[in-house]
């Protein structure tokens, strides 16, 4: 069942520059599904999210809560906040600072005309939800960080709202409790089984998190997939780029074989002759890349490798040795295990890689292997 339907919103901010924030976004979000909306600042994620809560009103589209129109360009429905069924949590925690946690957990309630006993129940069993139950009487100024978010969270469920939007929750709090949150997270989705929406631009939130991911691009949905598919397929040398994965070659045709500012590509080039059209880019994980010494014996079958590399670095990280290098005009980094084998700067080296494991981009798309 869908609980969200968001069709063809258009979202522009006025000005010279006429910023289009959400450009022809088309999403279904299933009923207790946790969609995450991936991208770097500036994407459009916090505007979708704003224009499903109708905190901004959209220029184009629709969007449909529970087969319920709350917004519809062509005819000029535009439900205002409090009548969509929402919940929301923000960056900053945002809560009041005048009341104490339970007043803060009861005030939409209060706001809903829900009555003083079953109100107080209601605050204080979210409240254990969220593992704040001895803080009830305490004001937000004498609350850490995280636990001012846990109230924001518990206040946000309380109505028991059919859709939670969430907006980078955890981006203010320190790394360790961002980890423990997330986990915590991820536990009261799966009991509560809200359906919800989740902003973020740290892809390690977005895979523990999301149901489903979709990666955004100046207003634009590039991929929505499950976080495997994500992960081992983007879909676009743009997520693949926002993904981290550093090692890029850009090939061109020559001589017979393929050619890139690392050098002359040899061995199976199968992969390659498969889809030898239009502009290539290979992408490769860092623990896609082995390292040889020159001469070194290096297997063919379904293998392809550079010459004429040099180490620039080599780090050892405990469980892995990270090896800085460069080959031609491109910089290279491996990950490779500990024992392989460690180079010194300015040791000479060959690179090879399965091509299985690369990611072939044909004009920005990303190839069958
Ligand atoms: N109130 C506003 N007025 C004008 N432009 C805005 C406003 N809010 C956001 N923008 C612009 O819209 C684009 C998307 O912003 P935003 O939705 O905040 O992205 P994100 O949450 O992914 O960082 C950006 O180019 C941003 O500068
Ligand atoms: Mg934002």
């Amino acid at each position: 069942m869908q609980e969200l339907k968001i069709e063809n919103l258009v979202k522009r901010y006025p000005g010279r520059d006429q910023v289009v924030a959400v450009n022809h976004v088309d999403v279904d979000v299933q009923a207790g599904e946790m969609l995450v909306l991936l991208g770097p600042s500036g994407c459009g994620k916090t505007t979708l999210l704003r224009c499903v809560a109708g905190l901004e009103d959209a220029q184009e589209g629709r969007i449909v809560l529970e087969g319920k129109p709350v917004f519809d360009s062509a005819t000029g429905l535009n439900q205002p906040t409090h009548l969509r069924d929402i919940g929301m949590v923000f960056q900053n925690y945002s809560l009041w600072p005048h009341m104490t946690v339970q007043r803060n957990v009861e005030y939409p309630l209060r706001a809903r005309g829900i009555g003083g006993a079953e109100r107080a129940k209601r605050a204080l069993e979210v409240l254990d939800v969220v593992q704040c139950g001895h803080l009830t009487d305490r004001y937000p100024a004498m609350l850490s960080g995280g636990q001012q978010q846990r109230i924001a969270l518990a206040r946000a469920l309380a109505p028991r709202p059919k859709v939670m939007l969430l907006d980078e929750p955890l981006s203010n709090l320190d790394a360790l409790l961002r980890v423990e949150l997330r986990t915590h997270l991820r536990a009261i989705h799966r009991e509560l089984g809200f359906t919800g929406i989740y902003v973020t631009h740290d892809q390690l939130e977005a895979f523990n998190l999301g149901t489903r991911v979709a990666v955004m691009n100046a207003g634009r949905i590039e991929q929505l997939d499950s976080a495997s598919t994500v992960y081992e397929r983007p879909a676009t040398d743009y997520v693949a780029r926002f993904l981290g994965i550093r090692n890029v070659f850009e090939l061109r045709p020559e001589g017979g074989g393929w050619s890139s500012d690392a050098g002359r590509l040899e061995g199976d080039l199968g992969l390659l002759e498969r889809h030898g059209t239009g502009s290539l880019q290979l992408f490769l994980r860092p623990q896609a890349l082995r390292l040889h010494v020159p001469g070194a014996p290096i297997p063919q079958a379904g293998h392809l490798s550079l010459a004429g590399g040099r180490i620039v670095e080599s780090l050892y990280s405990g469980s892995e040795v990270d090896t800085v290098l460069r080959v031609g005009e491109v910089t290279l980094y491996a990950s490779t295990p500990v024992g392989s084998g460690q180079f010194k700067p300015g040791d000479p080296v060959t690179v090879s890689f399965e091509s299985r494991s690369a990611l072939l981009y044909v004009d920005g798309k990303l190839a069958r292997s």
